[in-house]
């Protein structure tokens, strides 16, 4: 059977990091509110004048690099990310440029935090009509340039970085690879999580919205709730669904939003805590490239091993929600 797998993966964090003491001095909060209520003790930062494709194109010729393929094998680059540099052109064509992917497509995704699950699904589907085909999926993110650093709710929660992976068709498909994705959205609730400013209703400068729409705006405690509620549905419906069961998981790798909602999700799922990965103390949520970092880190500390069975979940504003089950 043919399979898409992970082939290789990269990361690119700006080594800006900002701490909960700095915050402190930024808005009225403590190190100990954040802490205790995200998990979440710092997050890197992207420095003035810098821009997140910079650290896109570090990931993608990392994760290039660890797959053994070079930039002109590459067919498709997806970048999944809420924050491009700019609008024209888009930051998988800057990624292209920046690595020299002569042959390859580009574009952009738009799923918000869900986004780098969304881009496993679009190449997985590729793959299997092309399997020669080697794509690049790319989850990056520059929440600080639309978060407002007077807002003490959001402020404390978002952090810069990318997150990238080479996917291609599995050498061994028994044993590796991508095996089903769950994909969703509820355009129901959009008004508790938004960023309107700069969108094509209201345009940069429009006067008619407050300067605080032109950064990410969330009712917390209600998109909390929702997110715990959906993220436990993905991940049984999609165990479910490939007649798997929570104890065949090795490794739990949620987006990573709030401690406490990745919390509520290992109970639900009765997982212990050795199965579930976590790093937002380090990085707070970096929305679309959270899942990609933290697979790398992952890795990295030899939490996962070739074959074994990964659940990625995530939930984000929209809402969007996926997940994808794999053998890494
Ligand atoms: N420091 C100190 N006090 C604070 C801070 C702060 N930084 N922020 C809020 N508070 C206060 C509030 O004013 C409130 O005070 P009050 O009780 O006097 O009104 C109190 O703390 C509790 O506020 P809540 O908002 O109820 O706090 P909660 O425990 O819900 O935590 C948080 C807030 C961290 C935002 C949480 O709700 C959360 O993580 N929500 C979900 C985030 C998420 O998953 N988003 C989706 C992805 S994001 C994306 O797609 C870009």
């Amino acid at each position: 059977t043919l399979k898409s797998a992970i082939l290789g993966i990269g990361i690119g964090v700006p080594s800006k990091i900002l701490t909960n003491f700095d915050l402190e001095k930024m808005v009225d909060t403590s190190d100990e509110w954040i802490t205790e209520r995200t998990g979440i003790k710092e997050r890197r930062i992207l420095e003035d004048g810098e821009n997140i494709s910079k650290y896109a194109i570090k990931a993608s010729l990392e994760a290039l690099e660890r797959a053994k393929v070079s930039p002109e094998e590459i067919n498709l680059i997806i970048c999944a990310t809420l924050t491009p540099d700019y609008l024209i052109p888009s930051l998988s064509v800057l990624v292209q440029e920046g690595i020299r992917a002569h042959n390859a497509g580009a574009f952009d995704l738009s799923a918000t935090c869900s986004g780098f699950i969304y881009g496993l699904a679009v190449a997985d589907q590729f793959i299997k009509n092309n399997p020669d085909w080697k794509i690049l999926v790319i989850g990056a993110e520059a929440l600080s340039r639309k978060t407002n650093w007077e807002d003490r709710t959001t402020c404390i929660l978002f952090g810069d970085g990318a997150g990238a992976v080479v996917i291609g068709k599995s050498p061994e498909p028994e044993k590796r690879g991508i095996i089903d994705f769950i994909l969703g959205t509820d355009g129901s609730q959009w008004h508790l999580l938004t960023l309107k400013g700069g969108g094509s209703c209201f345009p940069p400068f429009d006067k008619r919205l407050p300067k605080e729409e032109y950064y990410i705006k969330m009712q917390g405690r209600e998109v909390f709730k929702i997110a715990v509620k959906m993220m436990e549905k993905v991940s049984l419906e999609l165990l479910e669904r490939t007649g798997l069961t929570t104890e065949d998981i090795k490794l739990l790798v949620p987006h990573q939003a709030n401690l406490r909602i990745i919390e509520y999700l290992r109970e639900k799922l009765n997982l212990p805590k050795e199965k579930v990965y976590i790093n937002i103390h380090k990085y707070g949520n970096t929305s679309a490239a959270s899942i990609p970092i933290a697979l790398y880190e992952a890795e990295l500390e030899g939490k996962i091993q070739k074959g074994d069975l990964v659940l990625l979940v995530a939930f984000g504003g929209g809402f969007t929600f996926g997940g994808a089950l794999l053998r890494w």
